[in-house]
């Protein structure tokens, strides 16, 4: 858990170097062969906040999941992977109950293992998320969100 801005700032360097270079326009207005999705301007508009959402927020948990390297191949290696986002579902909804919002941020490689040792996190654990916790601005733009078709997105039995 991180609670201090000291804190914040200090595991958080890579992140906000990244949030103050993404180019959203840039993103935005890439050439697509297709129109630019929801996702991608959620995403868009996500990106530059990616640093502010975590330094802001008066609470940043770090679960932790024991780990080498992300493998598959038997159930007691993949376990802890699959346990820790059913923990990280648990913390949203908790906190969603309790009338708080939550960030994420997802870090690759190069940035999990920066973190890592910044915080001193033994070899044998693994980073899976940031989560910021605290009362969501009630003037944060809501982007459109995609709306389910269950009718064409749930199969019974088989696929068709
Ligand atoms: C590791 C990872 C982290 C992501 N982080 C975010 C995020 O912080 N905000 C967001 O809106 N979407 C996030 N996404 C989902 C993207 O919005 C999604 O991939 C989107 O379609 C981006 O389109 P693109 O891959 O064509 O750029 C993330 C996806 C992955 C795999």
């Amino acid at each position: 858990m991180l609670r201090t801005d000291e804190e914040k700032e200090y595991a958080f360097e890579y992140a906000k170097k990244i949030a103050d270079r993404f180019d959203a326009e840039k993103y935005l207005n890439a050439p697509r062969p297709y129109p630019t999705t929801l996702a991608q301007k959620m995403y868009g508009y996500a990106m530059p906040r990616q640093y502010t959402m975590l330094k802001n927020a008066p609470y940043v948990v770090i679960p932790v999941f024991k780990c080498k390297e992300l493998n598959g191949e038997y159930v007691s290696k993949l376990n802890p992977f699959s346990t820790i986002w059913c923990v990280i579902e648990n913390i949203f909804l908790a906190a969603t109950a309790e009338g708080l919002g939550c960030s994420m941020r997802i870090p690759l490689n190069e940035e999990h293992d920066i973190v890592k040792a910044k915080l001193k996190v033994p070899p044998t654990y693994m980073i899976p998320v940031f989560i910021g916790i605290g009362y969501a601005d009630p003037h944060e733009a809501v982007l459109e969100q995609n709306a389910a078709d269950l009718d064409k997105q749930l199969h019974y039995g088989r696929w068709k």
